[in-house]
């Protein structure tokens, strides 16, 4: 298959001219004015721009959530499907270790989740909760073997996800030794269920308490804590889902010592702020999620790190439960909410309108919060995250003029598989249009017309900077 893209605005995290692109299978194998090649298709991008796909380094199909049986709710073809739609290529997923249990159980488990449903490709970070000196060698496998170079460790959730310290330098540690890199859910977890305890021995049960038994300080003690113990471990560190301004001033501290640190924030904590959980009745479960939705001053500092440079990467943490079905079973009690919020088809478009139509960041950070970095920081670059002969043609045709309104009930901005859209009613300018994956048109003209496993499985390189 050959496709050729005329006169499109090609913008990478560097570059920015006119050009056609000439898609040969599955990889970009020419760029140039007025090309003449012939190609099986010919797309007109005129007046649109050409920008990399997006990578979403963090999302949570078919997550289990707590003890009940409960599931996110987008599986890997209706979460890739949805992604697909908001211009992403790429996402990066959490096999998640049982204690107890082998992490390539995990890996094994989320193949199975994974293989043959994927419209895009990806990657997996591994969730580690339990890892005895005897089962380090399995790191060493999951890197070298497995394509797996990052592992995700939990300071929250005591009794569930979390690992002590002791446990987060013996990983650290391994990691460091070989070349790998560790994603952080950095909050106190061990205080916040003391505060949580105390609110619930008063009767505090609505969704806003999650929120208020979660202080950002809990934040920047855990990311204070973790890139201390990541220094003397000699690994590494990547914060994820960074919400806070308290949080962000460690990040700052540590790169400006010249610390490996790196941090991902997310739309949820760039757009919404801690209103949301004053709504009526149990609408606040909407916005149940970790770490919580801060006070609204936040977001600029978090915006002027991501234009700083302090902050790299965004994410999604998509992980979408009904509101109906899966949210209301806390109905009584909030530490029985599942946690997480539906967001991988929005990330796009609320960055370009946040970022670039509001003049907070240039076109080129946009291209590089939302694909390059996150290439580069873990092992896929220059395959993905940028438009260059040889690179795995991943586009996205975006139109930086169309409007839309996001919502559950506009076909163009929600295929989620869930009963609300975070970002309900917003507007937003900036719209992907046509999205290509290795080369394979997969949304045309904002309809779906891809397949499910084309997706493939991503081993990913070490971590370099
Ligand atoms: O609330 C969230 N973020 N749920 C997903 C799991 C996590 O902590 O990333
Ligand atoms: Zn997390
Ligand atoms: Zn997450």
């Amino acid at each position: 298959m050959s496709l050729l893209i005329k006169n499109g605005r090609i913008v990478t995290a560097v570059d920015d001219y006119l050009a056609d692109i000439y898609i040969e299978d599955e990889q970009i194998s020419l760029i140039g004015k007025n090309l003449t090649v012939t190609a099986e298709r010919i797309i007109d991008a005129r007046d649109k721009l050409v920008i990399p796909g997006g990578i979403d380094p963090h999302t949570h199909f078919e997550l289990p959530f707590g003890k009940e049986g409960i599931v996110s709710s987008d599986d890997f073809y209706t979460g890739t499907v949805a992604a697909a739609h908001g211009g992403t290529t790429t996402i990066i997923d959490f096999p998640t270790q049982e204690k107890g249990h082998s992490t390539l159980e995990a890996l094994d488990a989320w193949h199975k989740k994974a293989q043959g449903k994927c419209v895009i490709d990806y990657g997996f970070h591994m969730i580690i909760t339990d890892m005895p000196e005897k089962r380090l060698p399995e790191l060493r496998q999951l890197m070298f073997q497995e394509g797996i170079t990052s592992f995700k460790l939990f300071m929250a959730y005591p009794g569930v996800l979390y690992v002590d310290d002791g446990m987060l330098y013996r990983v650290m540690r391994e990691t460091g030794e070989l070349g790998g890199l560790i994603a952080m859910h950095a909050e106190n977890g061990i205080v916040i269920d003391e505060i949580v305890k105390e609110a619930l021995k008063v009767g505090k049960t609505e969704p806003r308490w999650h929120a208020l038994t979660r202080p950002t300080r809990m934040e920047s003690e855990a990311v204070h804590r973790a890139i201390a113990i990541a220094e003397v471990a000699e690994v590494p560190v990547y914060i994820v889902h960074l919400s806070s301004a308290d949080a962000l001033k460690e990040v700052v501290l540590a790169r400006d010592e010249g610390l490996p640190v790196f941090a991902e924030t997310c739309p949820q904590y760039l757009f919404l702020d801690h209103s949301c959980y004053e709504k009526e009745g149990f609408e606040g479960a909407k916005y149940v999620m970790t770490p919580v939705l801060r006070e609204k001053w936040n977001q600029a500092e978090l915006w002027r790190g991501l234009k700083m440079g302090d902050l790299q990467t965004t994410g999604t943490d998509h992980c979408p439960f009904f509101y109906e079905t899966q949210k209301k079973i806390g109905e009584h009690d909030f530490t029985r909410i599942p946690n997480g919020g539906p967001g991988v088809e929005n990330r796009m478009s609320l960055l370009f309108q946040g970022g670039v139509v509001e003049k907070r960041i240039s076109l080129n950070r946009f291209v590089e919060i939302t694909s390059t970095a996150a290439a580069k920081l873990f092992g896929l670059f220059p395959r993905k995250g940028t438009i260059a002969v040889g690179s795995d043609a991943d586009l996205v045709i975006f139109n930086p003029n169309r409007k839309e309104t996001i919502s559950i009930h506009n076909p163009i901005t929600h295929h989620m598989n869930v009963d609300y859209n975070l970002y309900e009613g917003y507007e937003v300018q900036g719209i992907p249009e046509t999205v290509i994956s290795r080369g394979k048109i997969i949304i045309e003209n904002c309809q779906f017309v891809g397949s499910k496993g084309h997706g493939q499985f991503l081993q990913r390189n070490s971590f370099e900077w």
